[in-house]
């Protein structure tokens, strides 16, 4: 039976209530406007979201209700709201290392080759070249492209170019790794196998992710909780605590039935959101 919890402290991963950390990641009362010559759009309003340390979080919500917008806020790409966001107790005024951002659309440097790619960043850290190397060997065989590593970009497939992209994501040890429909562009067998290895690589690393996704099983398969939002403005309408044990696969009927349950919100994301969402 599906649980759904208004204050997501029920927590069915492994941030539980039970230690109530602070915060990594405290996007408070957000606001954003859009505003052109010829619109005002007003794509957040009032957004409050806590993500703790080691959580998995996935936002899903239709086509325009501000998940990208949020996300940017939250990687420090965009700075230009109303509200507070707050990553490891410091207000966020910038990109950083800490907050690794993965797209859907790989953004790979097309004549550099995969290992090149993945070591990038840490070249940009000054880290030695023999450390260097290590590290990208680690990175690539979590993500299972090591017999890859002299390709370059446009000998991948997509399932290779994303694992790549979070190769490289994950190379400099972010403390947050915040994805915006990164399997989007997958067909589904491929972006089924990403999500196991996803789960793995989280499973076995521990990092914070914020992931966004129009997909809800998808959502239900990789997140602690499910953040709903409704649109026009955007809003959280409902977060969905996702207590299963993982690994998970489309095909349980425990991701079935909690899919149905944010299926549903989404379905009334026209209605007024609730009054309450703090978490
Ligand atoms: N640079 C921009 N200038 C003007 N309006 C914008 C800009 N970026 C986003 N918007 C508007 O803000 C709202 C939220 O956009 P956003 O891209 O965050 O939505 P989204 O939930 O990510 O949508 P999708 O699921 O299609 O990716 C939309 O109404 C969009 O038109
Ligand atoms: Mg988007």
């Amino acid at each position: 039976m599906a649980l759904i919890a208004d204050t997501g402290r029920q927590g069915g991963g492994r941030a539980s209530a039970a230690s109530d950390p602070e915060p990594l990641l405290a996007l408070r009362h957000i606001s954003k406007h859009f505003r052109t010559s010829r619109q005002d759009t007003l794509a957040l309003d009032d957004v409050t979201l806590k993500v703790r340390p080691r959580e998995f979080i996935c936002i899903v919500g239709p086509s325009g209700c501000g998940k990208s917008t949020l996300l940017n806020i939250a990687a420090g790409i965009d700075t230009d709201y109303q509200g507070e966001a707050v990553f490891e107790g410091a207000p966020i005024r910038g990109m950083a290392q800490q907050r690794a951002v993965v797209f859907q659309e790989p953004a790979l440097f097309p004549w550099l080759n995969v290992r090149d790619n993945v070591e990038f960043g840490l070249k940009l850290r000054g880290v030695p070249k023999e450390q260097r190397r290590e590290i990208v060997d680690r990175q690539l065989a979590l993500v299972n492209l090591s017999r890859f590593d002299r390709a370059y970009i446009h000998e991948l497939s997509g399932g290779m170019k994303q694992r790549a992209q979070l190769a490289r994501g994950l190379a400099v040890e972010p403390h947050v790794l915040l994805m915006d429909e990164p399997f989007a562009a997958l067909d589904a067998q491929t972006r089924d196998d990403l999500q196991l290895e996803l789960q793995s690589v989280w499973a076995r690393i521990g990092t914070t992710v914020l992931f966004v996704t129009h997909n809800v099983r998808e959502a239900v398969i990789l997140g602690d909780r499910v953040v709903v939002m409704s649109p026009s403005p955007g809003r959280i309408k409902k977060i969905i605590d996702i207590p299963l044990e993982r690994p998970r696969t489309p095909d349980d009927h425990a991701v079935a039935d909690l899919a149905a349950a944010v299926r549903y919100e989404l379905q009334n994301v026209g209605a007024e959101p609730e009054p309450r969402y703090a978490i």
